[in-house]
């Protein structure tokens, strides 16, 4: 097996695992650990086991490799392939009870910064709905062992999601964005977990997708899902705090790049 389609089965496999051990832990109740940056930035227990559960399964399976996770210290490893974690995204979702979360693995190779690693692999599991987004690089993106593919052609508008930064100071400027893109949007959708919002743009059930100040465990797995299916993303203003990601088949892509582009 090719290197590339290692790194897929163990992170779809991984994530698979880590998602139940999610799934089960929301089952038998959340409890919040902390706030990070912000009151509305939470950290629940489950997010930290999860995430212990994936470190160690990648370093037994890959002992070398560099990690960089959202809920624990960064490690360069030694290979040049960083795993790029989320152990809960959309862990507001996840703390209410609200289905849409997943666990989003990357493998990426070179210097572990978005803007120069080149992914190799990945995997978005949302547990609720037991859907397993794969992706390799050269290899698609597939849901289950259906190959994904973006939408073309969006006639009566696209439809379009986003997100918004936990930081109160930032809600004006992105509802200003909002109301910048609306004119090319038939609707918006804001379901609160950027990993499958992307998975979502990857099969085709979104258009476009686009929010600033995403971290790299956000959108590493999500986004090959992305270019894999055929679609184009691309950060913009990425010297600021909080770069702006877009993403969509390529005439909506452009489209949001035309708009936004401006904006930054
Ligand atoms: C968040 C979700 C949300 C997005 C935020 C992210 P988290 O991740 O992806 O949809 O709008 O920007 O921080 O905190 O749930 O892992
Ligand atoms: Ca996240």
């Amino acid at each position: 097996m090719s290197i590339v389609a290692d790194l897929v089965e163990l992170a779809a496999a991984v994530a698979r695992e880590a998602g139940d051990l999610a799934r089960m832990r929301r089952e038998e109740g959340v409890h919040l650990a902390a706030t990070k940056s912000t009151l509305a930035d939470i950290v629940t227990d489950a997010d930290r086991e999860v995430e212990e559960l994936i470190r160690a399964r990648l370093r037994e399976a890959r002992p070398g490799d560099g990690f960089l996770g959202e809920e624990s210290a960064a490690d360069p490893g030694s290979t040049g392939i960083t795993w790029v974690v989320d152990p809960i995204d959309g862990t507001v979702n996840y703390a209410y009870g609200i289905p849409a979360y997943a666990v989003s693995i990357a493998a990426v190779e070179g210097i572990a910064d978005p803007d120069q690693w080149q992914a190799l692999a990945g995997a978005v599991y949302a547990p609720a709905s037991g859907e397993l987004f794969t992706a390799g690089r050269g290899a698609g993106a597939w849901l289950d062992d259906r190959r994904l593919a973006v939408t073309v052609d969006t006639p009566a508008g696209a439809l379009l999601a986003t997100g918004f930064g936990y930081d109160p100071a930032t809600h004006d400027g992105d509802l200003a964005t909002v109301r910048s893109i609306m004119p090319i949007a038939r609707d918006l959708r804001r379901a609160g977990a950027a990993a499958l919002d992307l998975a979502y743009v990857a099969a085709g059930r979104l258009d476009g997708y686009f929010e600033r100040g995403l971290k790299p465990w956000d959108f590493a797995a999500g986004s090959l899902l992305v270019s894999e299916a055929g679609g184009r993303v691309t950060r913009l203003d990425t010297e600021s705090l909080r770069p702006m990601l877009v993403s969509g088949g390529i005439e909506v892509h452009a489209r949001l790049l035309d708009i936004l582009g401006d904006e930054t």
